[in-house]
């Protein structure tokens, strides 16, 4: 099964996607997470998308769509859900042109709808584990020990990009860029949208309702 989670930043695409992986035995490909694996092996792409993540931009589709090309390569025959990525019009394109080189298609594409007012507190009160990558929300989602990771105890950690400032410019360039991407494949007639806005529990219960009809096809 290949899937595609979309929706703006602190739509809850992470969060998600670790749930999905779970239960449906896919690979989790998510485009921020390998970018910011990049920026700490100090790689050149990392440093080429540092300044661009950092100020809430998109990085460059040049880099983008090479680098999930080779990620969605190695993926393993079970599939694997996609999130952050596509994330503009061409990407889409890419990935479909891509994908149909080899006989494959996406299956589906899910769109987590939140109210932009509920975002800020979102991303702002997120911190995750430098190690795992487990995700929290010092309100939400808490760790058993503040500040503690439940799984490795290390200690969490905040993206540079998860400030109110930086909020608003990932929230305008997903507006101008991001949003036509969820018309694209609204045209090909697969979007499944999906209310975020509840808890994390309440959003599982409705994505796992639409992808367990996928599985039963
Ligand atoms: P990326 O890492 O993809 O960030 P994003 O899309 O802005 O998404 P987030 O990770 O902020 O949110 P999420 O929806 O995953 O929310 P989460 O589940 O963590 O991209 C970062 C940067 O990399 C971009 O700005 C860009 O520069 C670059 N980039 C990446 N992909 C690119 C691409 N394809 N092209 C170009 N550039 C690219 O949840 C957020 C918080 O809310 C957590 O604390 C969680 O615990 C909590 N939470 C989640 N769900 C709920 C809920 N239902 N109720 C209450 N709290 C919840």
């Amino acid at each position: 099964m290949r899937i595609i989670l979309l929706g703006a930043p602190g739509a809850g695409k992470g969060t998600q996607c670790k749930r999905i992986v779970e239960k449906y035995g896919l690979q989790h490909l998510s485009s921020g997470d390998i970018l910011r694996q990049e920026r700490a092996a100090g790689t050149e792409l990392g440093k080429k998308a540092q300044s661009y993540m950092d100020s809430g931009a998109l990085v460059p589709d040049g880099l983008i769509v090479e680098m999930m090309a080779r990620a969605i390569n190695k993926a393993p025959e079970s599939g694997f859900v996609l999130d952050g990525f596509p994330r503009t019009v061409n990407q889409a394109a890419q990935l479909d042109e891509s994908l149909s080189s080899s006989g494959q298609k996406i299956d589906a594409v899910l769109n987590l709808q939140v109210d932009e007012e509920i975002v800020d507190r979102r991303i702002t009160g997120r911190r995750s584990c430098p190690e795992c990558g487990a995700v929290y929300h010092i309100e939400n989602l808490k760790s058993k020990i503040e500040g503690i990771c439940d799984n490795d105890g290390a200690n969490l950690v905040q993206r540079p990009d998860d400030t109110h400032e930086v909020v608003k410019n990932r929230l305008k360039n997903y507006h101008e860029q991001t949003e036509p991407v969820v018309d694209y494949y609204k045209n090909n007639g697969s979007v499944q949208d999906i209310d975020a806005n509840e808890g994390a529990d309440e959003v599982t219960v409705l994505l796992f309702e639409k992808l367990d009809t996928l599985v039963s096809v």
